[in-house]
C-alpha cells in the first residue's frame, strides 16, 4: 500500500517537474522584429527584438559589456549585427520559414535575460499561411512546416541557449484584441475589422461579436512598413549615409527627434530632403492601407489598428472609416498587443500585472 502511494505520488511529481520545466513563452516572430511576451512573478513582460542578422561571425566585442552573439545552423556561421548594411532580409515570406527566422526567435529569447531553459514556444504565422484561402481552414501543411523550422538545431559560440521542447502555432493578428474585444460592450452582431500593420504584410480579419467568430480574412504581402523603410534607406544612401533595415526604422520612428536624425544622417543638407521623402512614403502606406481596408470591409462597426504600422496609417483609416468616430481604436503598444495577448490567453495564473514594453537597444557598436 505505502509503496503504491510513494509511487503515485512519485508519478505526480514527476508529471509537475515536466509541466513546471517547459515554461511557456509567447513569441510574434514578424518579420522585422520578434515581440516576447512571459509571465515572471505575476508580471507579464514584453520585449521587442529587432531581426538584424549576417553571414559568419564577428569578432570578440572591444567592450567587456557588449556580448557579441556568433551562432550556428548546419555548417553556416551567422552573427547579429545591429548597424551592418549587409543585414540578410527578412522581408519575405519565406523567412517565416528559414534560417533566419530560427536565428531571430533564439536571438529574441536571448533578450529577454531569462536563463536559458526548456521552452514551450507559442509563435506565429501570418493569417494567409495559416489558413488556406479558399476555404478559411487551417493550413496544416504550412503549420508543421513552421514548427519543424523552429524545432532545429542552432548553437551559440561561447554560450547557451533555450531548448525549445514544443512550439504551437497562432494565426497573427486576430488574436491581438481578444481583450479589448471582451472588455468592449460589443454585442453578438457587432462586426470588428482588425487591420495588422505590419513590417512586411498588411492582415485584416473580421471578427464577429466579442470573438464568437471569424468572418472573412484577407493579406496582402506587398503593402507594410517596409515601403517606408526602404524610401528611408535609398534616401540615406544618397546622403551619403548607408544603413541598415534597422536604423532606417529607428529613424522612421524618430523622425520628429532632430538629434537623432542628425546622428544618423552624415550630409545635414540632406535632413529635410530625407524627412520629406519618408513622409511622402507614410502617406502612401496610409492610403493604400485605408484602400484595401475599405475594399476589404465597406462597413464595420468597430476598426482596431494592430501592428508596428499602426501609428503610421491612423490618421488614414480614421479618415476613411469617419462616421465611426471614436469607434476606430489604435491598440496600445500596438506592435507588440499580439505577443502580450498570446501569452495572456495561453497562461494559467491568475492574477496577472502587465508591464510596458522594452524595445531591445540599437547598438552603438
Ligand atoms: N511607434 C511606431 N511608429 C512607427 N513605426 C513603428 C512604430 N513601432 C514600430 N514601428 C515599425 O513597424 C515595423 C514593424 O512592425 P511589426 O513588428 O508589427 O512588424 P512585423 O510583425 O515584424 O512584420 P510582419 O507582421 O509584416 O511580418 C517596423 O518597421 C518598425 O520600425
Ligand atoms: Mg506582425
Amino acid at each position: 500500500m505505502d509503496i503504491v502511494i510513494k509511487r503515485a505520488l512519485l508519478i505526480i511529481i514527476v508529471s509537475e517537474v515536466m509541466t513546471v520545466s517547459a515554461f511557456k513563452i509567447a513569441v510574434d516572430d514578424g518579420s522585422t522584429n520578434v515581440k516576447v511576451s512571459w509571465i515572471e512573478n505575476n508580471q507579464l513582460k514584453t520585449i521587442v527584438s529587432p531581426n538584424s542578422f549576417r553571414k559568419d561571425w564577428k569578432s570578440a566585442a572591444l567592450r567587456r559589456d557588449k556580448k557579441v552573439y556568433n551562432y550556428t545552423i548546419g555548417t553556416t556561421k551567422y552573427t547579429y549585427d545591429a548597424t551592418s548594411d549587409k543585414a540578410l532580409a527578412t522581408t519575405h515570406v519565406d523567412y517565416q520559414y528559414d534560417d533566419l527566422n530560427l536565428l531571430a526567435v533564439h536571438h529574441a529569447l536571448m533578450q529577454t535575460g531569462l536563463k536559458p531553459c526548456t521552452v514551450t514556444l507559442v509563435v506565429t504565422l501570418p493569417i494567409t499561411e495559416f489558413y488556406n484561402s479558399e476555404d478559411c481552414q487551417r493550413n496544416e501543411e504550412k503549420i508543421t512546416k513552421k514548427r519543424a523550422n523552429l524545432m532545429r538545431e542552432i548553437s551559440l559560440n561561447k554560450g547557451e541557449l533555450f531548448e525549445v521542447a514544443d512550439v504551437e502555432v497562432m494565426p497573427e493578428s486576430l488574436p491581438a484584441v481578444l481583450s479589448t474585444l471582451i472588455n468592449s460592450d460589443c454585442n453578438e452582431f457587432s462586426r470588428s475589422l482588425v487591420v495588422d500593420c505590419g513590417g512586411t504584410t498588411l492582415d485584416m480579419g473580421i471578427i464577429v461579436g466579442p470573438f464568437d467568430d471569424v468572418s472573412a480574412v484577407y493579406g496582402n504581402n506587398e503593402i507594410g512598413v517596409s515601403m517606408v523603410t526602404d524610401a528611408a534607406r535609398k534616401a540615406l544612401a544618397s546622403a551619403d549615409s548607408d544603413s541598415s533595415y534597422l536604423v532606417a526604422n529607428e529613424l522612421i520612428k524618430r523622425r520628429h527627434d532632430l538629434d537623432f536624425v542628425k546622428e544618423v544622417v552624415n550630409d545635414e543638407s540632406q535632413i529635410n530632403n530625407i524627412l520629406d521623402k519618408i513622409e511622402i512614403k507614410i502617406q502612401e502606406l496610409g492610403s493604400a492601407v485605408a484602400y484595401e481596408a475599405k475594399k476589404f470591409a465597406k462597413n464595420p462597426n468597430r476598426v482596431y489598428l494592430v501592428g508596428g504600422g499602426a501609428p503610421l496609417v491612423y490618421d488614414a483609416i480614421q479618415a476613411a472609416y469617419e462616421v465611426l468616430g471614436d469607434r476606430v481604436v489604435l491598440i496600445k503598444d500596438a506592435q507588440s498587443a499580439l505577443a502580450r495577448e498570446l501569452c495572456l490567453y495561453n497562461t494559467d495564473v491568475k492574477e496577472v500585472h502587465i508591464e510596458r514594453e522594452t524595445l531591445v537597444e540599437v547598438e552603438d557598436e
